[in-house]
């Protein structure tokens, strides 16, 4: 499967349809019932998320967010005091990030782009930000090398980088390949298929920890952390209903097993790297 051909346009398309979390609520949306509810069952569906983001430790300073999606993670290094530039390839989903922030009384903190990471500085003026977050966007872009050649534009020495990746060998591909009967010679087509709530995200690349490093350490970020978490243990039909009641197979694990198997089969693949 080469990624590399899929145009932008069937990428942004897709997000467009249907951008990330936006099922998360059942109320009106816009309102501000509606995004708080996503936030807390985002965070509590990827409880991760705030202690690899850390949101506080960016008070008084600037951070670049790829691909903020709705923008629940923008809204909290906003709320926590940061200055945030937002950027995501979706129109709409930029559209609701920004009604997001409005609602929420953070428009003074936020300033949203709608543009594709890999040409970020025909559109984002170049500034040089002390956080550049990302979470799970660049393996969606066609060209992950060059969206990262674009957002090293705005690091200096110091700038820390956080980027959230898939994991390659992680419980999800081989529920993925279990579902579908185990085509090993399709794997990539597969993973992209089934890789978001809604299936048939047109460009889904995974890494390893050696290529993720690999991935960062060329445009001269240095690894200071690199982990793996996150397995969703609920069932489907339960969960699509707010119902949230795990997998058989995970219902019956002792809770420590169940976190030892996220540290070491979990999607998410998660560095932290600082620039040199
Ligand atoms: C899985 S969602 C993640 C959104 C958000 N970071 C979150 O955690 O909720 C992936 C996001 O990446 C965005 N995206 C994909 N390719 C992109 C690109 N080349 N440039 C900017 N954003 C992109 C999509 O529009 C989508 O909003």
């Amino acid at each position: 499967m080469d990624f590399a051909k899929i145009p932008i346009e069937q990428v942004k398309s897709y997000w467009d349809k249907r951008p990330c979390n936006i099922r998360h609520s059942t109320k009106p949306v816009g309102s501000k019932d509606y995004f708080n509810e996503i936030e807390a069952r985002k965070y509590f569906v990827e409880p991760h998320i705030p202690a690899f983001a850390e949101f506080e430790r960016w008070k008084g300073k600037k951070v670049l967010e790829i691909g903020c999606g709705l923008g629940t993670d923008t809204i909290n290094f906003a709320r926590a005091g940061a200055t945030v530039t937002a950027v995501d390839l979706s129109t709409e989903s930029i559209n609701l990030a920004k009604q997001r922030a409005e609602v929420l009384g953070l428009s003074d903190k936020i300033r949203f782009y709608n543009c594709n990471s890999e040409e970020l500085s025909k559109t984002v003026p170049i500034e040089i930000y002390d956080l550049i977050y990302s979470f799970g966007v660049l393996h969606h872009t066609p060209h992950p090398d060059v969206a990262l050649a674009e957002i090293r534009n705005y690091a200096k020495p110091g700038t820390e980088i956080k980027i959230m990746m898939y994991y390659k060998w992680s419980w999800k591909v081989f529920w993925i390949l279990a579902q579908e009967g185990f085509r090993f010679s399709q794997t990539e087509a597969l993973i992209a298929k089934h890789s978001e709530a809604q299936t048939g995200c047109p460009v889904t690349y995974v890494y390893t920890k050696k290529s993720l490093t690999e991935y960062v350490e060329k445009q001269g970020f240095e690894v200071k952390d690199i982990f793996v978490d996150h397995i969703f243990p609920y069932f489907i039909p339960d969960y699509v209903q707010y119902i949230y009641r795990r997998e058989w197979y995970f219902a019956w694990m002792p809770r420590p097993l169940f976190r030892w198997l996220e540290k070491w089969l979990g999607w998410h693949l998660c560095v932290t790297a600082i620039a040199r």
